[in-house]
């Protein structure tokens, strides 16, 4: 059995499937408690100016019931049915027959993968890295960038966690210092950004730490502004694109960023536990590899910085069909449609009397991240009445900055759930929940 998954759009073929129930005895998914056995319309070509019933053949792609609508793919997408065949029929294959002989294959699937990567960012695959997900690559940079004391590192109170408690961990361990520039509500624009980074660059900076699309309020940075004052300042700057890759068509041959990270669970909608670095060609020996194992990838800095030991190959070949299926429906396509929805969104919202938008209504300075206070509503109790009652998932958000509900619809997603979950909102915030 081939690694990887060209050819088959559907899922369990009927004679694999009857074969599961009659050994096994359970299929290996269902959806709305029956046997997954394919899509129920075949994916189109993309037209010019894509259609609803074209986005609706695009979400039967996937597993997700069609009453369900999850707008939650900041957080996490659901797999796409060519991933998850890809994956399930990888792992059974291998553990059909686990020898060295038959797994052999699965390292060629790790490399297609990395070259779809490449392709998809726009870069080389000698510049792939395949990592567990966005923390891991995050840290992997923070980790292996080597700073002294006195060295400073410039990053934004609202990176996540894997891209600041982590630098602030390591500048305890080795003395170097941190400059954390704020993230102004409302986005302020990407002049703002420019010219705050400008005034922090010091001598003594070293990286510059950003995140492409905030998950909190989505608010979109000047990446490629950003990236290009740090690289004419001697400066390297870590890209986390934990929310844009997948969502944006983005170009990292543009950008270029020294270093860049994102998960395959996210707006890919590819495997859980499979994320990419992006190390620049010139950044190579600016890194040093963290974790050291066999198993390392082919080519470029994978052979140094990718030996983590034993690896889910299906997982990871998963992935690659994951991004196959993007790029046949087509990137570009994908961002507008996730924008519209966005839009959608933020419109039926600003309508709301009491709803306070916390993303910016302007879209060159937000993509598909929509977070908002649902009037003096208790956030848990209005996402547990929307989940049960109206069949809407999204996240919540607590605390005390711009807390409220997030919506991030993506290409799986209708118009007519961004419109049930709006309708559903205004419903309860009228009469309480
Ligand atoms: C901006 C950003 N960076 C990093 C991460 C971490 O992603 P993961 O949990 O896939 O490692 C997230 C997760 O939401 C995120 O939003």
């Amino acid at each position: 059995m081939a690694a990887s998954h060209e050819g088959r759009s559907n899922g369990l073929s009927r004679r694999d499937f009857a074969r599961m129930v009659t050994v096994g005895g359970a299929a290996s998914y269902f959806v709305a408690g029956r046997p997954w056995t394919g899509p129920a319309q075949a994916l189109p070509q993309t037209p010019a100016a894509p259609t609803e019933s074209f986005w609706g053949a695009v979400r039967d792609q996937f597993v997700m019931p069609r009453d369900l609508g999850v707008m939650n793919a900041a957080n996490l997408c659901p797999s796409s049915a060519p991933a998850l065949d890809a994956m399930y029929e990888n792992t059974r294959d291998m553990d059909r027959d686990p020898s060295p002989q038959n797994r052999v294959k699965m390292g060629q699937g790790k490399e297609d993968t990395r070259q779809l990567l490449a392709d998809f960012l726009r870069v080389t695959p000698e510049e792939i890295v395949i990592t567990r997900n966005t923390s891991e690559a995050n840290n992997m940079v923070s980790s292996g960038v080597h700073l002294d004391e006195g060295d400073e590192v410039i990053l934004f109170a609202d990176n996540h966690p894997s891209n600041k408690r982590a630098w602030e961990s390591k500048s305890e361990r080795f003395g170097f210092t941190i400059n954390e520039l704020p993230n102004p509500s409302p986005h302020p624009g990407p002049e703002y950004y420019i010219e705050a980074v400008r005034a922090a660059l010091m001598p003594r900076t070293r990286v510059l730490a950003l995140t492409h699309l905030t998950s909190s309020v989505g608010d979109l940075m000047p990446a490629r502004e950003l990236c290009r004052l740090a690289r004419e300042n001697d400066v390297l700057s870590l890209l986390d694109g934990a929310q844009s890759f997948g969502l944006l068509n983005v170009d990292l041959s543009d950008i270029q960023p020294d270093f860049y990270t994102g998960s395959a669970h996210k707006w890919p909608c590819g495997a859980k536990e499979a994320g990419v670095l992006f190390v620049n060609q010139r950044s190579h020996d600016k890194i040093w590899p963290v974790i050291l194992s066999a198993y390392s990838g082919r080519v470029g800095i994978s052979r140094t910085h990718e030996g983590f030991g034993q690896r889910d190959e299906p997982a990871i070949i998963a992935f690659g069909e994951a991004l196959k299926l993007q790029t046949r429906i087509g990137r570009q396509a994908i961002e507008q449609r996730s924008r519209h929805l966005a839009s959608l969104a933020i419109e039926e919202l600003n309508k709301i009397d009491g709803v306070q938008v916390w993303t910016s209504p302007d879209p060159s300075r937000r993509a598909a991240v929509v977070s908002f206070l649902p009037g003096n509503l208790d956030v848990r109790r209005l996402s547990a009445a929307l989940y049960e009652n109206d069949r809407i998932g999204c996240a919540t958000r607590g605390g005390q900055d711009r807390g409220g509900l997030r919506f991030s619809p993506h290409f799986y997603n209708l118009e007519s759930e961004v419109e049930r979950g709006v309708a559903a909102v205004k419903k309860y915030v009228a009469q309480g929940v």
